[in-house]
């Protein structure tokens, strides 16, 4: 029997998929070359956009028409109104945060290798998915996943109401992972999470909780030679204790991804962004002048609601004071059950288009 797992959005998704290839070797199952091959298909999916979550169907439908007889399983960041949907089309809609369960759930546990029966045990006794050991699908780079939710509520974005509020990892199990990663040759480890800045250890009391800083440097002074990263930030939590934590980490990587989302106030302030574009370029300038070699990347949606062409050019003009070596330019589009899903989504299609390719030239001409 072989399983096949198919990724969409960030790498905290790819972070779940490789927990989720665990399980799925602790019971039968052996990872297909190919999805035709698979007998089992697992679909990690993400909400952020709405071509992803359209893609799945396509993509079952398909699988469909293949004569062979499949379980397919939907997972990952799913809105409700889909839920109900896609419960119609797949065997079974599972939640992350019940991995350990999925075996006794697919009740398909013939196991059949010793060291098999015991991570199997383990995973079923264990109450968090982190505690899983992923099957890292890459040699050199992994991923580390710190904390997952989001308390932020930005107000295009769809991740606080698919992973829920921001629960953090206990600082001790990141470190055992990472330990294992290097012992093993690993020589990138990213920390990843929505939020990666409002970290707070569980595991200690609120008065000296390690927070995002110290787990940082803490990381950095695991013994070995690897490249260290984070992603992502939100620059209302980037503190002064961060700046000079990094300044302090060795190890850490020259590229550090900021987002900005609009360079104007106005339209920050629909996006329930805490921050005006003086306070990014003040933090900016902070950086740059404690970390001189940094290599900064942001993320920026064009066409929100009521972003009008003098609002998207101080946009234009803020990407291009800061200078930034990669921008990720995205689309707005309405997600159901955000706060800005009520606002009139009035940019034509064609305007968001031309204003993305405007902002993709400006960051590519460099
Ligand atoms: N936690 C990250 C963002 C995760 S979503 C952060 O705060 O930066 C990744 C990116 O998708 C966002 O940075 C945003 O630019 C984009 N995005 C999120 N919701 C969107 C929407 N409704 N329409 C278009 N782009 C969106
Ligand atoms: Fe979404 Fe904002 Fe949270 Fe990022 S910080 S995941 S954009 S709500
Ligand atoms: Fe998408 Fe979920 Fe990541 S909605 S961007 S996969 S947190």
């Amino acid at each position: 029997m072989k399983y096949y797992v198919v990724t969409y959005g960030c790498q905290m998704n790819l972070s779940d998929s490789e927990r989720i290839a665990a399980v799925l070797g602790s019971m039968r199952y052996k990872p297909a070359e190919e999805i035709s091959e698979a007998d089992l298909i697992v679909i990690n999916a993400c909400s952020v956009r709405q071509p992803a979550i359209d893609r799945i169907y396509g993509l079952v439908e398909k699988l469909k028409k293949n004569k062979k007889e499949i379980t397919t399983i939907l997972a990952g960041c799913i809105l409700k109104k889909d839920e109900n949907k896609f419960s119609k089309i797949f065997d079974y809609v599972f939640n992350i945060k019940d991995l350990p369960n999925w075996p006794k759930i697919l009740k398909k546990p013939a196991i059949h290798k010793i060291h098999d029966r015991e991570n199997f045990a383990q995973l079923r006794n264990s109450n968090n998915y982190f505690d899983v050991t992923p099957k890292y699908s890459n040699k050199f780079s992994a991923n580390v996943p710190i904390m997952t939710g989001c308390n932020n509520f930005c107000s295009y974005c769809v991740v606080p109401h698919t992973r829920g509020r921001e629960i953090s990892r206990p600082a001790k199990e990141v470190i055992t992972e990472i330990k294992n990663l290097i012992k093993k040759g690993y020589k990138k480890i990213w920390l990843i999470g929505q939020n990666v800045n409002s970290y707070k250890d569980p595991s200690t009391g609120s008065g000296q909780a390690i927070n995002f800083p110290k787990l940082l440097k803490m990381v950095n002074d695991i013994s070995g030679e690897f490249v260290l990263n984070f992603t992502t930030s939100h620059p209302k939590d980037f503190s002064d204790e961060l700046i000079e934590t990094m300044v302090k980490c060795k190890k850490l990587s020259t590229d550090l991804n900021l987002p900005i989302q609009s360079g104007d106030d106005e339209v920050l302030k629909r996006m329930n962004r805490p921050y005006t574009v003086l306070q990014y370029k003040n933090l900016v300038k902070k950086i740059r002048k404690a970390l001189p070699n940094i290599r900064l990347s942001t993320d920026i949606i064009v066409g929100f609601p009521g972003e009008t062409k003098k609002q998207f050019n101080n946009t234009v003009k803020t990407l291009k004071e800061i200078g930034y070596g990669v921008a990720f330019i995205n689309k707005y589009s309405p997600r159901e059950g955000t706060a800005a899903a009520k606002m009139k989504d009035d940019v034509a299609w064609a305007e968001k288009k031309r204003r993305e390719k405007i902002l993709i030239n400006l960051v590519n001409k460099k």
